[in-house]
């Protein structure tokens, strides 16, 4: 992988001299060995953030870390397998003691296998229902004391958890069935979530991307590209946005729910 930061050079980062705004705080970022996690981890380190960083592919991350580093950030590489409770819980728990504190988790790390009901294959079931759904519950209840201890004590006064589900977790197509499940049932525990813990400073939003450029939705015989053609998809540097976007706004205002698609996307 070359990771690439599409801002290197751009003004978009905190002013000479001004303190940027996620300054102080520690980022968890799942599936950030490449596409819309591995963006995203470099907007937050941009805005100040000590980040981790979690996926299987240990090398691809190494080389993420390089460059926030290198752009004099601060970034830790934690290996797992989030699709095993166990290591989801211990990723959140490993970046919390490393930091001494938890401000963000963003739950991004996802699969998606196309096909109907009756051609899919219920291997594929089991590994989106582990990944996309079990490992955001998993990470969420770790993360939560943690957030919760962030909001009460923490200079912002607030914390947030970010879950990036899909177009497909609001509108339904027959040649998905599983992946639009998972994602459904992650806004429905979202909405569940931001209500319970929503008077106690932690803001939990829905990220829903529509088409974009990532190796899930390139990659062969992954999502179908539809009729869009791939110069009209969105970037992970959009997706990434939208997720800084809810995170930097001041404390009293939450952003629930963002669906960004391609302007060019119908459905
Ligand atoms: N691209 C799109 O068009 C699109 C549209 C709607 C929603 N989304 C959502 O956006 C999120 C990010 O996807 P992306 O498009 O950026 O795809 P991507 O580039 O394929 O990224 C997926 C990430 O998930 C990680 N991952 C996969 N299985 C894992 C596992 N068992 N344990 C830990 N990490 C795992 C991958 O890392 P390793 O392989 O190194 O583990 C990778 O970092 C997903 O939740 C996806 O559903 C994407």
């Amino acid at each position: 992988m070359s990771v690439r930061d599409p801002n290197a050079g751009a003004t978009g980062g905190a002013a000479a001299g001004a303190v940027a705004p996620l300054s102080g705080c520690a980022a968890l970022v799942t599936g950030a060995s490449s596409g819309i996690g591995a963006a995203t981890a470099l907007a937050l380190a941009r805005l100040g953030a000590e980040v981790a960083v979690v996926a299987r592919r240990t090398e691809r991350l190494e080389e993420l870390a390089a460059v926030i580093r290198g752009q004099g950030g601060s970034c830790t590489v934690l290996t797992a397998d989030l699709a095993d409770p166990v290591q989801a819980r211990q990723a959140v728990d490993d970046a919390a003691g490393r930091f001494a504190r938890l401000d963000v988790l963003v739950n991004n790390a996802g699969y998606v296998a196309m096909g109907t009901v009756e051609h899919s294959d219920p291997a594929d079931w089991k590994r989106m229902v582990d990944l996309n759904l079990n490992a955001v519950l998993h990470m969420s209840q770790t993360a939560l004391p943690h957030l919760l201890r962030t909001a009460a004590e923490g200079p912002r006064g607030v914390a947030d958890l970010v879950n990036v589900s899909s177009v497909g977790g609001r509108v339904v197509r027959r040649n998905n069935p599983v992946y639009s499940a998972t994602k459904h049932a992650v806004g429905a525990f979202s909405e569940a979530m931001r209500q319970e813990v929503a008077a106690r400073g932690v803001r939990v939003g829905l990220v829903e991307p529509g088409m974009t450029i990532t190796e899930m939705a390139t990659g062969a015989g992954r999502a179908a590209a539809r009729d869009l053609p791939q110069n009209a998809w969105l970037r992970a540097e959009d997706i990434a946005r939208a997720i800084t976007f809810m995170i930097t706004q001041p404390p009293h205002a939450a952003v629930n729910e963002i669906m960004m698609r391609p302007t060019a996307q119908e459905h």
